[in-house]
């Protein structure tokens, strides 16, 4: 059967200092509703879910400090179908550990894995891309699928996707290659040919292919998750994966399946998802989710700007005001605790900033 896991356990550094470590943008109130008030991107991946399949075949995979905050807010959730890993060792081991898991249940289940810090219109779009690729699974039943996004720039944080040959189902194809982080030059050659998508790190495939994938390119994570499953659920499954987990290498699953996967012809598949497509990972793209005014500014909180152009100004305390003037293509961020300013030219270093505060505090 279908089944779908949300991966929702990054920490979101570059959206510091509104994104913390106890708090990570998957988990903020950042976009705007209609109404005047604000949801979390984790509430948006799991409604485009909903629109999919039943809600006993949602599951959401997260570090186990986020636990709490994933159940407040996501109360629809069943208490067994929220994953929580002992410790983060990126998506390699959370994708892993949600096949094998999904694998326990229902040994033949096809689980997409998507992402939770994605801002995605239309949905019915995605809707739509995400059962071709289900679709793709019934010709093609050892695949892996990639939901490939139209490049619009040489971005460096993005896996790339290789057009290949058109596969049987219409809207998939073969990937004939998988890049993923390149860098700049390589980057702007890719978008250049024409050949390339965006991966958007949302993937289907059958949880019993992933983890072979797993067993062939990570083997000491597939060993570690074989010893976690091979115990009955309760207390003493989590005892094993408490003991087993940290010690797993840490790795996203771009690098360890899909990169050297891609490498074999027609195992990995890319189907188009044609939609507006926002990976919330930095200040700027936060932007596309805050509410904008005639002069390019994006705005939240308690905020009064004159002569000023093309900020993300933000006031995490409703009784601080954030107030500029004569300001242009600047970042200003309020919380109680911290604020940030930089240009929005250096939104990308913010991680750096980060490790910089870390380091002296
Ligand atoms: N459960 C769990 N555990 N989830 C995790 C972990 C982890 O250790 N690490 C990251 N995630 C979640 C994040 O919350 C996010 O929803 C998703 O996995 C992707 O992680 P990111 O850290 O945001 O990855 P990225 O944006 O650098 O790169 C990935 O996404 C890009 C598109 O947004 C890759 O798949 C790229 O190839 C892709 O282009
Ligand atoms: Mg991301």
């Amino acid at each position: 059967m279908r089944h779908a896991v949300i991966m929702a356990g990054g920490s979101g550094t570059r959206l510091w200092p509104l994104s913390r470590a106890a708090r990570p943008k998957q988990l903020l109130d950042v976009v705007a509703d209609e109404g005047g008030g604000a949801h979390s991107l984790l509430t948006e991946a799991f409604e485009r879910l909903r629109a999919v399949l039943p809600i006993e075949r949602i599951w959401v995979c997260t570090a186990a400090r986020y636990g709490e905050q994933v159940r407040a807010a996501l109360p629809e959730l069943g208490a067994d179908r929220l994953i929580l890993e002992p410790t983060a060792r990126d998506t390699a081991n959370a994708v892993g550990l949600a096949a094998a898991l999904v694998a326990d249940v229902d040994p033949d289940a096809e689980l997409a894995v998507v992402s939770a810090d994605h801002v995605i219109r239309p949905v019915e779009r995605f809707v739509a891309a995400l059962g071709t690729a289900y679709d793709v699974l019934a010709v093609r039943p050892h695949a892996l699928v990639t939901l490939g996004i139209t490049p619009t720039a040489p971005a460096t944080g993005f896996g790339y996707v290789q057009r290949g040959a058109p596969a049987e189902v219409p809207g998939a194809a073969e990937a004939a290659s998988f890049q993923e982080k390149p860098d700049r030059a390589t980057a702007e050659a890719y978008l250049a040919s024409g050949e390339y998508l965006w991966n958007s790190g949302m993937f289907v495939w059958r949880a019993q292919t992933v983890l072979h994938a797993l067993a062939e390119h990570l083997p000491e994570s597939a060993a570690g998750l074989k010893r976690v499953v091979a115990v009955p659920a309760g207390p003493e499954r989590d005892a094993v994966l408490a003991e087993v987990f940290p010690s797993l290498p840490k790795i996203s699953v771009d690098y360890a399946v899909l990169e050297p996967a891609a490498a074999e012809p027609g195992r990995v598949l890319v189907v188009d998802l044609d939609v507006d497509w926002l990976d919330v990972g930095s200040w700027p793209a936060l932007a596309g989710t805050l509410e904008g005014d005639g002069a390019g500014n994006a705005l939240r909180g308690l905020t009064v700007l004159l002569d000023s152009a093309r900020n993300v100004v933000l006031s995490d305390d409703p009784e601080h005001l954030v107030a500029l003037v004569g300001v242009r293509d600047s970042v200003v961020v309020h919380t109680a605790d911290v604020t940030l300013v930089c240009p929005i030219g250096d939104a990308e270093r913010v991680k750096q900033l980060l490790a910089e505060v870390e380091r002296r505090h």
